[in-house]
């Protein structure tokens, strides 16, 4: 079927999450990040996303700006960093990390040929803003979904119906793209066309759902979207 819609994640797809702890690690003062930068960055996405499933799972949701926290504060222990200045300044560039460098001319030519844009994240509408405006591609989506408006974490498929609710398009004219591989794969057990950006050379997840389609990152979406 036609594509007439393509549905980004944020977090890891469009905007680089280990930025945070790879730009705070360059800082002056930052000297205890220079070698822990990697495992914190890994640590804290690793918790940020375990906290999203217990709670979707027990229904004890909160907004991913506290699972982000706490995340955080879970990898800084780890760490043995234990420095308030230092937590501070992590989550402040949380609200601004960098987009992926093919993102603006992706979305560029996904607009080009008529297509619907938008992001659905497990971000909160205000992270969400913080993020499309400094990376300066509000003008290339035409909304951005959050789960904040189900009050519960992908990938309950009720977070997915919202773009049915937004576009009013079928599941399969849909191309969701993300880079994490449990939520390619979940979107496509609910009925999406979906592309796993594995940007790591990871295996793909042992799920009853497999994404696709598979790239390396997000260059060759308007090719794929305008192909199928
Ligand atoms: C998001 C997380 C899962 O943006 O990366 O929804």
């Amino acid at each position: 079927m036609t594509i007439t819609t393509c549905v980004f994640d944020a977090y890891g797809t469009l905007f680089d999450v280990s930025a945070a702890a790879r730009q705070a690690a360059q800082e002056p003062g930052s000297e205890a990040l220079a070698e822990a930068w990697p495992r914190l960055a890994a640590d804290w996405r690793a918790k940020q996303l375990e906290y999203s499933w217990m709670r979707a799972v027990t229904g004890a949701h909160a907004d991913f700006w506290t699972v982000t926290q706490d995340g955080l504060d879970w990898a800084m222990e780890a760490a043995g960093l234990n420095d308030a200045g230092l937590r501070a300044r992590l989550l402040a560039l949380y609200w601004e990390l960098a987009a992926y460098p093919e993102v603006p001319a992706m979305l560029t030519r996904l607009k080009a040929a008529g297509m619907n844009t938008a992001i659905l994240s497990n971000g909160s509408p205000e992270m969400l803003e913080g993020a499309v405006s400094s990376a300066g591609i509000g003008d290339l989506l035409d909304d951005v979904l959050s789960v904040e408006s189900v009050g519960v974490f992908k990938p309950h498929p009720s977070v997915y119906d919202l773009v049915r609710a937004r576009f009013g398009c079928d599941k399969a004219e849909v191309l969701f793209v993300s880079s994490n591989g449990w939520d390619a794969g979940c979107a496509a057990g609910y009925g999406f066309t979906t592309a796993w950006v594995n940007r790591a050379g990871q295996p793909v997840d042992r799920l009853p759902w497999r994404p696709a389609h598979v790239l390396s990152d997000l260059t060759g979406i308007p090719a794929l979207a305008e192909g199928l």
